[in-house]
């Protein structure tokens, strides 16, 4: 049996391209985020989780780190590792370390757009985890009853992993709707970890999404150089500003790219020519910062219950298990 496989599920939502026309005609303009993640805008991310003032990553790393053995209890191995938006995997490394003290064998399924980082870090893990078999999975996870297809019927207890505070990218009503379509997969042995930023306070979030080296700001623009690079875009990103700020009242970091100047921009592939006013902006993220409440209400309203929760030592960062209630 091939330790590595790639499944192409080619099923976006919708495409760049269809996401560039409708949101960039319409008015407030915005883009999805998941648009950010082309091979150079992951890498940029990788970059960012690396930042001072990126503590998130640290901070889950930390929690990950601290409770491995109790997180594994939790399980209730031997499982299989299911994991939406994977990226890089490198916080889970962590987890693997400590599974594979209690199972010979581990099965990793990732699930992500970027095929480019699905093959990449595919082939460092097999170098690294001579006992890991991968089943990779390129496509949308907000679309699971498609990604996990013909995948959750293993006889194998399966964990899917949610790290790193993605689910921040979804407001209330999407992260519901998405946990229904994952709760039908799951069985009741089945569980579902979630990592999710906690609020804090507004001097350590707000340099996190806007660091003094500017990657976060380049990793916001690449959306604008991967529609010239993609769709015979004309943007010149120098007239472009990159802008975060946390909304107290949303609970949430958004980012927006502010056009400095009064401008037309044409987008080739699309026949389309855009048209900005000085400081008119594309909404490009919301990054949501939760409370337990919060998660509480989002797995209530979804069919879940939380059945244990870790923070690190601050209380900046928080991973849930659920299961199906
Ligand atoms: N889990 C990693 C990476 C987080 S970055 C960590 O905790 O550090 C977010 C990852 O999710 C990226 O790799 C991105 O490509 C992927 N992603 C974002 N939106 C997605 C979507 N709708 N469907 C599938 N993957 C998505
Ligand atoms: C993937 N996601 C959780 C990151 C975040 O923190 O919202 C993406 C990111 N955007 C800017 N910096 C990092």
């Amino acid at each position: 049996m091939p330790r590595f496989t790639l499944i192409d599920r080619e099923v976006e939502i919708s495409s760049f391209a269809d996401d560039v026309r409708r949101g960039l005609t319409a008015a407030p303009k915005s883009l999805p985020p998941h648009h950010f993640y082309d091979e150079l805008g992951s890498a940029l991310f990788d970059a960012i989780t690396r930042l001072p003032e990126y503590y998130v990553t640290r901070a889950e790393s930390e929690v990950l780190t601290s409770f491995d053995e109790e997180i594994a209890e939790a399980f209730g191995t031997p499982v299989r590792l299911i994991e939406l938006g994977a990226g890089s995997a490198r916080k889970t490394r962590l987890l693997f370390d400590v599974l594979r003290r209690r199972q010979p064998q581990l099965e990793y399924v990732p699930v992500d757009v970027d095929r480019t980082i699905l093959e990449r870090s595919g082939r460092t893990l097999l170098d690294e985890y001579p006992s890991l078999r991968i089943t990779a999975v390129c496509s949308d996870f907000r679309d699971l009853s498609r990604s996990l297809a013909g995948l959750h019927d293993s006889s194998a207890r399966n964990v899917v992993l949610f790290l790193g505070s993605t689910i921040g990218n979804l407001g209330f009503d999407e992260s519901v709707s998405m946990f229904r379509g994952l709760g039908k997969a799951l069985g009741p042995s089945d569980a579902f970890f979630l990592g999710a930023d906690l609020k804090k306070s507004k001097c350590v979030l707000e340099p996190a999404y806007d660091d003094a080296l500017g990657v976060t700001a380049a990793f916001n623009l690449n959306l604008l150089a991967r529609i010239n690079r993609e769709l015979g875009g004309r943007f010149d990103v120098k007239r472009f500003a990159h802008r975060a700020f946390f909304d107290e009242s949303k609970s949430r970091i958004e980012m927006h790219l502010v056009s400095r100047e009064a401008q037309t921009v044409r987008i080739e592939a699309l026949g389309l020519d855009v048209a900005f006013a000085e400081g008119e902006s594309i909404h490009t993220e919301n990054s949501y910062k939760y409370d337990a409440a919060m998660i509480e209400r989002i797995a209530a309203a979804s069919g879940f219950r939380v059945e244990k929760t870790w923070t690190d030592s601050r209380r900046w960062f928080a991973d849930f298990l659920m299961r199906v209630s």
